[in-house]
């Protein structure tokens, strides 16, 4: 099936072109100056690459190929939509029938009452427009002055100008600073980390941070609260303490702030619900999608709010949400969006992320036998290993060893897509893989961690 085959001179060529003319997204010059990566095929967890070696991926595509790939149905629904029409835009008073039917589909699926969507093309995007409908809502209430946004330390919400302006990794900022103004960043809340992460000051009452946070700033400046409920894969989906997501609500719901939580990377079923925030029933008043939506095949975000935000914008003329762009809810997209919850929904998938999950958390735990094994946390599919020097004495690897980076690259050789971000290892497929795909991702960790110890004779 559509398998593909270059000579050795097509490769160093095409090799050779990636270098000269494209620069990747968050570009490894290190590991591009080694060997840049093509990949030409793709199949259920497996990737192959333009030699024709085969990987398992663990990363499910960046997160996004939640049913895999090569899926029938969803090449057969784009397929149809662009034998129909390949694209209207979603501007002014014009819709598309798979835009509406996916809008209906999602105000199903999401919890409360959120079902009002607004379409883009990315996660970055879909928080930009959270942003602004937070910003816009206020002055639509009348409170031009509220602004400030609380976003948390550690958090990953996009590049685009708004969506780093809310990320708290300074690494993403460093070159860009000043950004926008108004933003604040609170603790971030881990439920019991084990390598360690934030000094236990902050750790301690997260809650009371931000609650002080929003006094001293006055509550009245304060827009909008942006957060992932189950943090993303740049800290290895810490698990946040219990009544904390509960709290937040409340504190929002006191001081008239808006709670946005960010489901780029937990939504469509990979925690095992089909939203991360159902495990501890808070309902946000925006929720933004992206990555999953879409399985991977087409690009496609939203922000979705409720009727109670949604009204500000839609009761008279003059009152509309002041944001757009020409692609956003593309009708390719919403037609591919559509027929993966269709996908998630007949293999029930959300169960099966739950189920698989619990058996790879389980598996990953027995590699606590290795005492570089620190940590291993998440939900569902989104799972994580924390290394750690000494795990016992919860002592960290000095990162100059680059002991992740070796792990990450020991898998590669043998055939595996392993991310790590720093000494975080990312064990995240897609929500389709079987037990034995599991049972092999285990294996060959097992083997990597045992090479690993060797190699940096620990
Ligand atoms: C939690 C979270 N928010 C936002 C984004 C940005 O999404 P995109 O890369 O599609 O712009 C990402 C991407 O990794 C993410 O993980």
């Amino acid at each position: 099936m559509g398998e593909m085959s270059f000579s050795e001179k097509e490769i160093q060529a095409l090799r050779k072109d990636a270098l000269a003319h494209v620069i990747p997204h968050f570009a490894n010059n290190a590991s591009l100056a080694k060997l840049p990566r093509i990949y030409t095929r793709g199949q259920g967890c497996y990737v192959w690459d333009i030699e024709g070696k085969r990987y398992l991926d663990t990363f499910a595509s960046l997160l996004t190929t939640v049913c895999g790939h090569g899926r029938a149905e969803i090449i057969d629904a784009i397929r149809e939509q662009l034998k129909l029409l390949e694209f209207w835009p979603n501007f002014e008073d014009a819709f598309t029938v798979p835009l509406i039917k996916l809008a209906k589909k999602l105000a199903e699926i999401l919890p409360g009452d959120l079902g009002v969507s607004f379409f883009v093309n990315s996660g970055s995007e879909a928080n930009e427009t959270a942003l602004k409908m937070a910003r816009q809502y206020h002055v639509a209430r009348g409170n031009p002055h509220r602004y400030k946004v609380i976003a948390r330390r550690n958090s990953y919400h996009g590049t685009t100008l708004g969506g780093i302006s809310a990320t708290g990794l300074p690494w993403f900022r460093t070159y860009f600073e000043p950004l926008l103004p108004g933003f604040l960043f609170a603790p971030p809340a881990y439920d019991g980390i084990e390598v360690a992460g934030e000094p236990p000051a902050a750790l301690r009452d997260p809650l009371a941070a931000m609650e002080q946070m929003i006094e001293w700033e006055n509550a009245g400046s304060v827009a909008a609260v942006i957060m992932d409920p189950l943090p993303g894969s740049n800290t290895g989906f810490p698990v946040p303490p219990k009544g904390y997501l509960e709290s937040v609500r409340a504190l929002c719901d006191k001081h008239d702030i808006l709670l946005i939580f960010d489901e780029v990377q937990t939504g469509f079923g990979k925690t095992g619900k089909w939203f991360a925030c159902e495990h501890w029933n808070v309902v946000p008043d925006i929720i933004t999608l992206g990555k999953g939506f879409s399985a991977g095949y087409v690009p496609l975000g939203a922000a979705v709010t409720t009727p109670r935000v949604a009204n500000y914008f839609t009761q008279r003329p003059g009152q509309e949400l002041r944001t757009g762009s020409t692609y956003g809810g593309h009708s390719i997209a919403c037609a591919a969006a559509l027929a993966t919850i269709g996908v998630i929904e007949k293999e029930h998938l959300v169960d099966r992320a739950a189920e698989m999950g619990e058996y790879l958390k389980n598996g990953l735990s027995k590699l606590r036998k290795y005492p570089i094994v620190g940590d291993v946390r998440g939900l569902g599919l989104l799972l994580a290993v924390e290394l750690a020097q000494d795990a016992k004495a919860k002592k960290k690897f000095d990162p100059a060893l680059g002991v992740g980076r070796w792990i990450g690259d020991w898998c590669f050789e043998h055939g595996m897509i392993m991310r790590n971000n720093g000494e975080i290892l990312v064990a995240a497929p897609a929500l389709t893989i079987t037990k034995e795909e599991v049972d092999t991702v285990l294996g060959l960790l097992d083997q990597a961690l045992a090479a690993a110890m060797q190699h940096f004779k620990l």
